[in-house]
């Protein structure tokens, strides 16, 4: 398959995976409004064109934390990486590494931390969800710093899993989920053997390192059902304020109020996002979240963003809109799967010739030139 632009990755990723893994990455909850909003609303953000202004110099770098960062660009947390592609975290993780940006391991990651950090030169990210077993939460935080994560995104908008539909579907779960997933993965015997075989063990690579007993896909989805909190609130994050002492990124942010609390509690940064529209379907997309937060809350902290960014033009949007760095899910989950590292790097780099041509036709030399004035309109 000819891959010429980042979307074509969706298609390929389609081709190369068993149903039940396609349906769980591309799926949103419930009716999935939110989902295709995310899309649409950046898409239908219009960029301004300005001309001659001596374009030939461009700076895409930034930084953040005192990290620098060849992109403003993250690869977000996503769980079960290791399902799309073999050991897809340490793939994926070169990518970025390779590339310049930060990758961040999901909680619910395939690989342990221990087994991604050494493939890699610069310091890894880490997402940890708020779960019951606090016991758990301690000890992967203790093991995320002494392999020398840097900074910790702590996800707070699953306090409770939104439905998802298409996974029952597509047999992720549901009635004779197992069944179906081996009749699938026979159906892809490139993924089965790549993956299904060669890409094992199918741990949850953090959990059944605290556990010390391998745990298989179904007691993922059950453990995690029952392990997550509703009873959070910003107090129960203080303990982990004073536990790390590394960047701390509140990730899951979609109000105003709700970004200033971070801002009073003390958190580093945001990442203005909606899960990718699996959580909360009918929530606004992030893309029209974003400004009104940033009025309320840039330059006080980090705005980073993400959930229905395809493209280099999405990323030069949502630095427009107020964010100072964005972050990739799906879309480099669909590289990945496809063409493992090697896609992921392509991907990242095609992502930069467009936002080289976004730049060069907005008149924008460098990341921070990157404004409102860069778009004929935002939303009211
Ligand atoms: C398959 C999948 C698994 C995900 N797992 C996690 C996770 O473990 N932790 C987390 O904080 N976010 C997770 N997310 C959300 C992403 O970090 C990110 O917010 C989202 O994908 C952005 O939306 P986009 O995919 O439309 O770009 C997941 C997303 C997908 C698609």
């Amino acid at each position: 398959m000819i891959i010429s632009s980042p979307t074509d990755y969706r298609k390929a990723a389609k081709a190369k995976l068993p149903p039940f893994l396609f349906h769980y990455i591309d799926g949103g909850s419930y009716s999935e409004r939110t989902l295709k909003q995310n899309v649409e609303d950046l898409e239908s953000i219009a960029l301004k064109q300005r001309v001659l202004n001596d374009m030939s110099t461009l700076d895409l770098s930034t930084e953040l934390f005192g990290e620098k960062l060849d992109l403003p660009m993250v690869l977000a947390p996503v769980g079960l990486t290791g399902m799309y592609a073999r050991r897809g975290e340490v793939q994926a993780a070169k990518a970025a590494d390779k590339k310049g940006i930060p990758f961040t391991m999901s909680t619910v990651s395939v690989c342990p931390i221990e087994e991604v950090t050494p493939a890699i030169n610069r310091p890894m990210w880490f997402q940890l969800y708020v779960l019951k077993d606090r016991g758990f939460m301690q000890n992967v935080l203790e093991r995320a710093k002494e392999a020398g994560v840097t900074t910790l995104v702590f996800t707070v908008d699953m306090p409770i899993p939104g439905a998802r539909y298409r996974d029952m579907h597509s047999g992720m779960s549901g009635n004779n989920a197992a069944f179906r997933r081996i009749f699938q993965s026979m159906r892809h015997p490139q993924w089965a053997f790549d993956v299904g075989l060669l890409g094992k063990p199918h741990d949850l690579g953090n959990i059944s390192t605290y556990r010390g007993s391998p745990t298989k896909l179904e007691d993922y989805i059950g453990w995690l059902g029952n392990n997550f909190d509703p009873s959070i609130s910003w107090k129960d994050l203080e303990w982990i304020r004073d536990f790390w002492d590394g960047p701390m990124i509140i990730k899951g942010i979609l109000d105003a109020d709700d970004a200033k609390d971070a801002v009073s509690f003390g958190a580093d940064g945001i990442v203005i996002s909606n899960h990718g529209g699996r959580q909360l379907d009918g929530v606004m997309s992030s893309a029209k979240a974003l400004p009104r937060i940033a009025d309320k809350v840039k330059g006080d902290i980090k705005i980073l963003a993400d959930s229905g960014i395809r493209n280099g033009l999405d990323v030069i949007r949502m630095l427009a809109l107020g964010a100072d760095c964005t972050m990739l899910g799906r879309s480099f989950i669909y590289a990945l799967a496809a063409e493992g590292q090697k896609g992921v790097e392509n991907l990242i780099d095609l992502y930069e010739k467009e936002m080289r041509v976004a730049m060069t036709l907005t008149s924008t030399k460098s990341i921070s030139d990157i404004s409102r004035d860069s778009l004929v309109d935002t939303f009211g």
